[in-house]
């Protein structure tokens, strides 16, 4: 019997996965909210089962507490950071991040380095804020956890990713007040994915969503940036960072590894949709309206050539570079007639399928590990 899964309309709310129209027609964010609150919808539960039936994820409690570091000592927060030097330093390695040939016929034609340098700060401005937003994200996600997952040795683990999330906040809050000058509000398709997983009344949906999916690009966008920017402050936050998220992706993976082999086909439907809804929100996030609006650009006209800009389309799906490889281990891409496989192909993320997956290769982004082993997750078998 072959499972029904729901129409794009229904999981993504739109039937064309680049429908900009769609994607654009999110509301934002009111820039003077303070609070947003979201209904939690689940149970805490107690276990009195305190026997350590979990060695794996006994052992990434250990090693949390062994890794813990202080965002307040621990980094160099004298360093006097220079945004424009260091965001022009950045783009003369690796360029803006787009190909200014195919914006014929907008306003960025005409851009020359001044506006492309104006566009880098705004953007280096805006990816930090999303990362603390997220960081918000996995904070109240962790603590959610905490109470809802049953299992004794998960609850001792995520009380150390609550500190870690903590401390991840912390820093990018303080890098964005003290060194940039202040921030972006949350940007309308990461606030709606945030929503959807501290919604979802499965313990097991918070993980997929925030450790698997949130975290999972997390960890490639700050491998990306770490070994791409030389601001040494920013460098140094993002390597400590990285060898929390590492752990906290493990957990995840490590976790839902065995609930997953459990289940049915029907269940298997219901978290294979939410990784593609989830997968697709945080691709519509990187279209980045607030920057394009910002730069007085008009954002319904340049959005479709940012679509199909092939530098972009690159930098893109290296962003899914620990998303996918994680999926397949957890048996999400080929269950139910390879139903995520055909999405993620569709997204043109596929083929990192066979990249290491963050369950085995953690413990390379720890502390104690020598700068060498800092790339990005190796190609299986190259
Ligand atoms: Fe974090
Ligand atoms: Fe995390």
């Amino acid at each position: 019997m072959s499972i029904d899964f729901n129409a794009n309309a229904d999981i993504i709310g739109r039937a064309e996965i680049n429908d900009i129209d769609a994607i654009l027609a999110i509301p934002g964010t009111d820039p003077h909210e303070i609070e947003h609150v979201v209904k939690d919808n689940a149970d805490a539960i107690f276990t009195w089962d305190y026997s350590l039936s979990r060695p794996a994820l006994r052992k990434l409690y250990e090693k949390a507490k062994t890794g813990q570091w202080n965002g307040a000592t621990d980094l160099p927060w004298h360093t006097e950071v220079d945004v424009e030097r260091t965001v022009a330093a950045d783009q003369a390695v690796l360029g803006t991040g787009f190909d200014p040939t195919v914006y014929d016929g907008t306003a960025v034609e005409k851009w020359g380095q001044k506006e492309w340098l104006a566009f880098g700060i705004e953007s280096r401005n805006w990816t930090l804020s999303q990362f603390l937003h997220g960081e918000q994200g996995a904070l109240l996600c962790t603590a959610k956890i905490v109470e809802t997952v049953p299992w004794y040795d998960a609850k001792l683990y995520a009380s150390t990713q609550v500190v870690d999330e903590a401390r991840h906040v912390e820093v990018f809050a303080r890098y964005l007040e003290e060194k940039l000058g202040g921030g972006y509000h949350v940007n309308a398709h990461l606030r709606m994915l945030l929503d959807d997983i501290i919604h979802d009344s499965r313990w097991d949906m918070t993980y997929l969503g925030m450790q698997v999916m949130v975290e999972g690009l997390a960890l490639a966008a700050f491998g990306f940036l770490h070994q791409t920017t030389s601001e040494p402050l920013l460098k140094q936050l993002l390597r400590y960072v990285m060898s929390d998220e590492a752990r906290h992706v493990a957990f995840g993976v490590l976790s839902l590894k065995e609930v997953y082999d459990g289940m049915t086909d029907v269940e298997m439907k219901d978290r294979q949709e939410f990784a593609f809804e989830a997968a697709i929100r945080m691709r519509d996030r990187f279209m980045s309206q607030e920057v394009w609006e910002r730069m007085g650009v008009n954002v319904n006209q340049i959005a479709p050539m940012v679509l199909a800009d092939p530098t972009r389309v690159v930098f893109q799906s290296m962003l899914f570079s620990k998303i996918v490889p994680n999926c397949k281990k957890l048996g999400l891409l080929d269950r139910n007639d390879k139903w995520l496989r055909h999405r993620f192909e569709e997204m043109g993320v596929i083929q990192f399928e066979d990249w290491a997956d963050t369950g085995e290769e953690y413990a390379s982004f720890g502390l104690d590990v020598p700068v060498e082993s800092e790339e990005l997750s190796p190609v299986a078998g190259e």
